[in-house]
């Protein structure tokens, strides 16, 4: 058996689809979702699929170890950001090292770093006129985007689409790839 729990700040697309995709998978487990915004959407959908969500402050994941402690309970094999937004603190990493992935919404090492994150990301893809752009999947170190990269993949753009349309293209490869990837890293664990 091998247990997921994921980590996000917003509406949890990307959760949804990867609790749907362990769904009829009986050797993967969702332990849990860890969001550190009360009011995330992801909560919400939580409920719905009646999978444990948690709240964390910001004072709780930087100024103590009651995160790492959570997450030493749920024995996570892998530890999944799929759209968290927060600098994961280096007492987390140390504690599974190359066990935390996280999902980024650009082709890295393009559009990466502390700002860029969701639509943020895709207006400068827009402004810089790029042809492509895609997503990129790797492993979490101290800096942000900056972990090995485990997968990536790309999306061509016309000249005519905007932030929402890259959006919608960047989230359709992430529902694709993002629960393979998942899979796959397990498989090998
Ligand atoms: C996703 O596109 C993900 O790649 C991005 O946030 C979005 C979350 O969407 N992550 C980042 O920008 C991290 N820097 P969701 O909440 O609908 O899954």
């Amino acid at each position: 058996m091998k247990n997921i729990v994921l980590f996000a700040s917003g509406s949890g697309s990307n959760v949804e689809n990867i609790i749907h995709h362990f769904h009829d998978k009986p050797n993967v487990t969702i332990a849990g979702v860890l969001t550190n915004k009360r009011d995330a959407k992801v909560l919400d959908r939580c409920n719905k699929l009646k999978i444990n969500g948690l709240y964390f402050n910001r004072t709780a994941f930087y100024e103590t170890d009651c995160v790492v402690n959570i997450l030493k309970s749920l024995q996570p094999n892998l530890i999944v950001l799929a759209g968290f937004l927060w600098k994961i603190p280096s007492g987390l990493i140390e504690h599974f090292p190359n066990q935390i992935v996280n999902i980024h919404p650009a082709l890295l090492p393009k559009y990466g770093g502390k700002g860029m994150y969701g639509n943020h990301v895709h207006q400068a893809v827009k402004d810089n006129h790029e042809i492509e752009t895609g997503i990129t999947i790797h492993y979490v170190n101290e800096n942000y985007d900056d972990g090995a990269i485990i997968h990536q993949s790309k999306t061509v753009l016309s000249p005519k689409d905007g932030v929402l349309e890259i959006a919608q293209k960047v989230h359709a490869l992430e529902y694709e790839h993002f629960p393979k990837v998942i899979e796959q890293l397990l498989s090998e664990m």
